[in-house]
């Protein structure tokens, strides 16, 4: 999703630093941006010129020091606890104090992401959904500590963004994901129980109650390492074995078939 928020960002004129680990991941992001333009381009909605300008904005680097001057960081890194409390300690160290450490987690807690910095009141949770340019929504996250001033900046940044930012508590799976993640496993279940084919189950779900994606392939283009990681941030946050991640989604995972992402998940791409 990083490459998506890169892209609203540059788009809506700011000057923006793309961060990853590998060279190669970055090449993937800069791809899926130039893709996503083009599309508009294609439908006459941007210029060619302004194609252009907007990807001249984006730098993308390997270090995280790059991020020395940034004035605001979205954290966009693997659904895992640890690795975000590393990067955000590493924010901390290298940013601005005054800078905003917003996370696009989709589950883990901003508060407990906030103690790991020694500015917990500028940090916050932006939460986008996939895909990014064309997803309307930013769920707004406040931690425990996060102040008003923060909550502010946010929600202008969303609207210069030409997204609509709407709140909540800093709670297992905020809402997006506590509403729409059991929805899912349970689409998974029905599946694993033979109650019906994967065809059946997203084509209920579509010409039933006009999802646009059938749940199973919406799991796949969420990814199902994240999908179980929702789940799991559920079940442990909520101890509500309603939570409990179907063991066909574990096995998928196992299998490293993580949806579309990896070529296989309920479909093959
Ligand atoms: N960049 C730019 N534009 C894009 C795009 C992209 N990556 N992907 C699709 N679009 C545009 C298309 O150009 C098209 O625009 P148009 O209507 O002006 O022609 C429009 O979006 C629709 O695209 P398509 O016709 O190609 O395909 P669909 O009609 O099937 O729409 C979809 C694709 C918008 C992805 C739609 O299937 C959808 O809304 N799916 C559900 C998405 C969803 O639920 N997202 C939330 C996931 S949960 C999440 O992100 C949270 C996380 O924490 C788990």
């Amino acid at each position: 999703m990083g490459n998506g928020i890169a892209q609203v960002a540059a788009r809506a004129g700011y000057s923006v630093v793309m961060r990853d680990v590998k060279d190669e991941f970055l090449q993937r992001g800069l791809q899926a941006i130039d893709r996503s333009l083009q599309r508009d381009v294609d439908k006459e909605l941007l210029s060619t010129e302004e194609k252009q300008s907007i990807i001249e904005r984006i730098k993308s680097t390997t270090e995280l020091e790059a991020l020395s001057e940034a004035s605001f960081v979205v954290e966009a890194v693997t659904e895992n606890l640890s690795v975000k409390t590393e990067i955000f300690s590493a924010l901390d160290r290298i940013t601005p104090p005054d800078a905003i450490l917003a996370s696009n987690t989709s589950s883990i807690s901003i508060t407990r992401l906030g103690a790991a910095t020694e500015r917990p009141d500028k940090v916050i949770g932006m939460h986008f959904m996939n895909p990014v340019p064309v997803m309307k929504l930013v769920e707004v996250i406040r931690g425990l500590a996060t102040s008003n001033e923060t909550y502010e900046r946010v929600r202008s940044l969303s609207e210069k963004l030409g997204k609509t930012a709407l709140d909540c508590n800093d709670s297992p799976g905020f809402v997006s994901n506590r509403v729409l993640l059991p929805m899912i496993n349970e689409a998974i279940f029905t599946l694993h129980e033979g109650v019906a084919t994967r065809e059946s189950i997203d084509g209920i779900m579509k010409l039933g109650m006009n999802h646009p994606m059938g749940p199973l392939q919406l799991a796949d283009f969420i990814g199902l390492d994240v999908c179980l990681a929702i789940l799991n941030v559920l079940y442990d946050g909520l101890g509500d074995s309603k939570y409990r991640a179907c063991p066909l989604l574990k096995r998928y995972v196992d299998a490293g078939w993580l949806g579309k992402k990896t070529g296989r998940g309920f479909y093959e791409y």
